[in-house]
């Protein structure tokens, strides 16, 4: 075993190569976990600004020195409002040169010298970004939902694994995982307060999001990517886009159970404007696991309607409210957290960057797919009005992908007809 020759060497190495490397050259470990860690950010707009400030506020020796978005008008406004935040402005060291633009600009990021990358991108870009991160030794921060089709889930568990093999950092944003609130009620849960846990039922009813949209033509890549949000090959649908953290989280209080089959209804009566692209605004599934386990979801985004968003879960000796952090056993005493809770999105930083410090790094990739297939599944399932197995669900080679990704015309795909729909 030679030691690591450089700090990019260093960072790239792996959790149990670096060990290893320790122990073969007392204190090279350790000096190198001083050096200055390196960020990039794919994504400049609203989430990959604020995953940049926490990455800057996750540990004292940490710089962000490129950006890359598919517009330079977004990397701009969002390098301008991190510089004047006061206490990261001077982490900040981005030149011109380090700031990139286009379809490729990520892997002229990759490129760049970086040794941690912030994946903030929509969601359709995820699969395809994260594997060139992992395969280029980069700690990676991954947004939430990591794919909107199977081929994309299938493509993030291989990174996932090699960024295992690789040891290399790997942090979902499915960030509930990280707040204390929601830790401590699933912990209960698992250690059996309400007992076998036999149903789920979790809501995602909100107002509608941003609508960037209003000069056609509809049918054009700038206006798609502008616009992401309402074309699944972009968002996957809002089941998949929002209501994903809700799916997350069954996945989490379920430890990683594999669907058997899945059932579904949904459509677009409020959105139904040729601006918004493809995308429902309602839907309502259920998942049925091994065991008579079911996942019961119903989410909507409407305006002038009850806002509800909720994970309940039933166990055979109670129940448990995941956003309200309470665990009620039936007949017995109820609990509810009251310690204090931190800002998740920080956490998820401060403990992927405490992990890459530590040699043993954070990885999220694998429970992260799998969370995002869940949604997929119950969009796939409302879309085609199929009671569609999980078998025939994960053999789909379909993806929502354009040929190729290039500015110009770009037909929107049809909004899904159930029974016409094929998956
Ligand atoms: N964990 C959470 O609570 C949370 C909250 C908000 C958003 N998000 C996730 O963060 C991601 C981004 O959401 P947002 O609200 O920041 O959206 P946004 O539109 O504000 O930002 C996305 C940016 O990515 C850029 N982009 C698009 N394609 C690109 C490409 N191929 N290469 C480089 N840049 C590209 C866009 O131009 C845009 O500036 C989504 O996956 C969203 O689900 C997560």
């Amino acid at each position: 075993m030679t030691a690591p020759t450089s700090r990019r060497a260093f960072l790239a190495t792996s959790a149990a190569s670096a060990v290893a490397a320790t122990a073969a050259l007392p204190g090279a470990y350790a000096a190198a976990g001083d050096e200055v860690l390196r960020v990039g950010l794919v994504g400049c707009g609203d989430r990959g600004t604020g995953a940049a400030k926490q990455a800057l506020r996750a540990d004292p020796k940490v710089k962000l020195v490129a950006m890359c978005d598919a517009f330079m008008d977004r990397l701009q406004g969002s390098l301008g409002n991190l510089r004047n935040i006061k206490d990261i402005a001077g982490k900040i060291d981005v030149a011109p040169d380090r700031c990139f633009d286009g379809f490729d600009g990520y892997k002229k990021l990759l490129a760049s010298g970086v040794d941690v990358v912030l994946l903030t991108t929509p969601p359709g870009f995820r699969p395809l970004h994260l594997r060139a991160a992992v395969e280029a030794g980069k700690h990676v921060f991954c947004e939430k939902p990591v794919a909107v089709d199977v081929p994309g889930v299938k493509s993030v568990i291989e990174s996932a694994k090699l960024a295992k093999q690789k040891g290399t950092g790997l942090c979902s944003g499915y960030c509930w995982r990280y707040h204390q609130p929601k830790r401590e009620t699933v912990k209960r849960i698992h250690g059996g307060d309400i007992g076998d846990v036999h149903a789920i039922h979790c809501t995602y009813l909100t107002g509608p999001i941003w609508d960037r949209g209003t000069a056609d033509p509809f049918a054009t890549m700038e206006y798609q990517m502008r616009n992401w949000y309402y074309f699944t090959w972009l968002s996957g649908d809002f089941i998949v886009e929002q209501h994903c953290h809700n799916f997350d989280k069954a996945n989490w209080v379920l430890k990683g159970a594999v669907p058997v089959a899945a059932t579904g209804v949904g459509g677009r009566q409020s959105r139904v404007q040729e601006r918004f692209g493809n995308v429902y605004d309602h839907f309502a599934c259920t998942l049925e696991f091994p065991g008579g386990v079911k996942l019961f979801s119903a989410c909507r985004q409407m305006a002038s309607c009850s806002s509800d968003v909720n994970d309940h879960v039933y166990g055979t000796k109670g129940q448990a409210q995941l956003m309200r952090h309470t665990v009620s056993p039936y007949g017995g005493k109820a609990w509810e957290y009251d310690g204090e809770a931190k800002d998740m999105y920080q956490v998820e930083h401060d403990e992927l960057f405490a992990s890459v410090r530590a040699g043993k790094p954070i990885n999220d990739g694998e429970a992260a797919a799998h969370s995002s297939a869940l949604a997929i599944f119950a969009r796939e399932a409302a879309y085609s009005g199929k009671r569609l197995t999980w078998k025939e669900f994960f053999a789909s080679d379909k993806s929502l992908a354009p040929k190729a990704f290039a500015w110009g015309p770009l037909p929107v795909a049809p909004v899904p007809i159930p029974g016409v729909y094929k998956v």
